[in-house]
């Protein structure tokens, strides 16, 4: 008997790419128990809403501009991810903290993709180009993407997935990010035919 399809709703409030990685996994046979069934954006211009409706895949948007109130915004997130019938939640470049009724409510079921090698370089402040600043301003030589669990702290649940990136001489934040970015896609699809598997065998 076919597994029951694992509804996933992707958060995001950005350009999308680990959105797109996702979408291509699974519209290419890659991730074959998964749906990708909502897509949720902290932000009306985030280009991640457009590449879901080129893919027919539902979206809605819940911001701070809308919900000023942090709780009511929580609220209504919530309410959004009851009526996608949500099994697991993927922060994908995702800028809000979730609540801990969410957290709760999802225990185990929310995903998200970091880049760098946590625990370093991570929690508050550390989030897009500033994560790669420090790694070079650090004179680190390697640096990389993270897929952790998503608990009450910032970057701080269980590590599901990791992988490496060199830092080259005469990288720049942004020629690192790029190089990070696409271990990120990578990994983020990897981590999710993996969750996914597991939560069938639960389900
Ligand atoms: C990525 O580096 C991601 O790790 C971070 O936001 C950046 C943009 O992601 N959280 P995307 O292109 O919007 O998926």
């Amino acid at each position: 008997m076919d597994n029951k399809k694992i509804n996933i709703t992707v958060l995001v409030s950005g350009g999308g790419t680990n959105l797109q990685a996702l979408i291509d996994a699974a519209e290419a046979g890659r991730l074959p128990g998964a749906s990708i069934n909502r897509i949720i954006s902290s932000s009306h211009t985030a280009y991640a809403l457009e590449r879901g409706k080129k893919h027919g895949i539902a979206t809605c948007v819940v911001s701070g501009k809308d919900f000023p109130d942090e709780e009511k915004r929580n609220e209504k997130l919530l309410e959004e991810l009851r009526r996608a019938d949500t099994d697991l939640i993927v922060l994908a470049g995702y800028m809000k903290v979730l609540s801990p009724v969410i957290i709760k409510a999802y225990e185990g079921r929310i995903v998200n993709i970091h880049p760098s090698l946590i625990p370093k370089y991570c929690g508050r402040g550390f989030y897009g180009i500033r994560v790669h600043e420090a790694v070079i301003a650090a004179g680190e030589k390697e640096s990389g993407a993270t897929v952790h669990f998503v608990d009450e702290g910032v970057d701080t649940g269980e590590i599901i997935m990791q992988k490496k990136v060199p830092v080259l001489p005469g990288d720049t934040p942004e020629s690192l990010a790029a190089r990070v970015l696409e271990t990120e896609h990578e990994i983020l699809e990897a981590s999710v035919g993996r969750v996914v598997a597991d939560l069938q065998k639960r389900m």
